[in-house]
């Protein structure tokens, strides 16, 4: 199915599987973009990601660090971004994040990220009031609104 897509995400394991399985369409130089408030989802879905690519070490939501690198069995290198604490544009580009030739998976990126490319993926995660359901939305653009992205969570 094309892009744009809204998809139920019952609980934290779908989550993982849900990185996994988008992770299965991303190489260097793919942008991700994850929104949603704290507690969303965000690092649980990077998580799935990361471990789709092999990725090395631990991903977590990174409270000191506001970039993570993690090499990946895969290639290209996962880059792990937290821009709660980015306060521009500016900021994020004094990161130097190699965004060529790594996947950079980005929580919280409001408009930082303007104009750094044509193509990238919009996800953005609600919580439903009275369960521990997510609702996902997955946008693309550019590049990526074109893109066949198949996902399957077996619900
Ligand atoms: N459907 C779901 N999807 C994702 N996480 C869920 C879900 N239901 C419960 N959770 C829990 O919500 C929390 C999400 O945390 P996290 O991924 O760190 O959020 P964020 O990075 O958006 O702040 C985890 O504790 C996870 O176990
Ligand atoms: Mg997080």
């Amino acid at each position: 199915m094309n892009l744009p897509k809204e998809l139920i995400v019952e609980n934290e394991q779908s989550m993982q599987l849900l990185g996994q399985q988008l992770a299965g369409y991303l190489q260097a130089g793919d942008l991700v973009l994850l929104n949603g408030s704290l507690g969303a989802g965000k690092t649980t879905m990077t998580r799935g990601i990361g471990r789709a690519l092999g990725a090395s070490g631990t991903i977590q939501s990174p409270t000191f660090v506001l970039a993570r690198t993690h090499q990946t069995d895969k290639g290209p290198k996962l880059v792990h971004v937290d821009a709660y604490r980015l306060g521009s544009a500016i900021e994020l580009d004094d990161l130097d994040i190699d965004f060529e030739n790594s996947i950079v998976v980005m929580e919280w990126p409001r408009d930082f990220t303007h104009g750094l490319t044509d193509d990238w993926l919009e996800i953005s995660i609600t919580r439903d009031r009275e369960s521990d359901a997510r609702t996902v939305s997955i946008q693309g653009f550019g590049e990526w609104s074109r893109r066949e992205v198949e996902i399957d969570l077996g619900n």
